[in-house]
């Protein structure tokens, strides 16, 4: 069975890391909880991904000042070995959009390594590595008809709290039983 880890992004992933960017632009799907809000898809060389690496892991540093409306955030890959699959982003607070619609965790896995069932393991290492920051309970949301995404949320004990315009909320409580 494939393993699932969570690593904090890295130049060593550059190579499968830009053929996934690539399979995201033909299939068409977001990269949720990559960050790379700015990325010029035209050039995914080595040089471009460091500047992305830099600033990804700068976000979730305390000393790194933030723009109006951007919250600290973790940013991690999905591997299997050394091989990239997949965004993951940890929230450390929730801002108004990310009340209504965002939520702490966002994800999405590269389309040729989809079905495989790492959402599922990636969220169950992001929850606990939420549970390592302090936070007691995780808002996770999903589109109405991303049959998916909301699989992987219910499976990782998401409990359904409203529909918010298209966005399905889900908590997920992180106490100590
Ligand atoms: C949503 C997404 C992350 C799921 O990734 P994945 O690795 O394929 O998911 P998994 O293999 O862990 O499967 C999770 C569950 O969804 C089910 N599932 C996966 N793809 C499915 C599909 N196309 N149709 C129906 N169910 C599906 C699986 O059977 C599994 O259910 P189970 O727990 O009952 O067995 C992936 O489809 C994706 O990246 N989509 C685009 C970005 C996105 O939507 N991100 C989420 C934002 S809220």
């Amino acid at each position: 069975m494939a393993v699932t880890d969570l690593v904090r992004p890295d130049l060593r992933f550059h190579a499968s890391w830009a053929a996934a960017v690539r399979e995201f632009g033909k299939d068409g799907t977001t990269m949720h909880g990559s960050g790379l809000w700015e990325l010029d898809t035209r050039d995914l060389g080595r040089a471009a991904l460091a500047t992305e690496v830099e600033r990804l892991l700068a976000q979730s540093h305390p000393a790194t000042e933030l723009p109006d409306g951007i919250v600290r955030c973790t940013y991690y890959w999905i591997v299997e070995g050394e091989e990239f699959v997949g965004y993951l982003a940890l929230r450390h607070e929730l801002n108004d959009f990310l009340l209504e619609e965002g939520g702490h965790i966002g994800y999405s896995i590269r389309p040729s390594r989809r079905r495989q069932g790492h959402a599922g393991r990636a969220v169950k290492l992001g929850l606990a590595e939420a549970r390592d920051l302090g936070l007691d309970r995780v808002l996770i949301t999903c589109d109405e008809d991303n049959v998916a995404s909301r699989r992987t949320i219910e499976t990782n004990g998401g409990v359904y709290e409203d529909t918010r315009g298209i966005k399905r909320r889900y908590w997920v409580d992180l106490a100590p039983a």
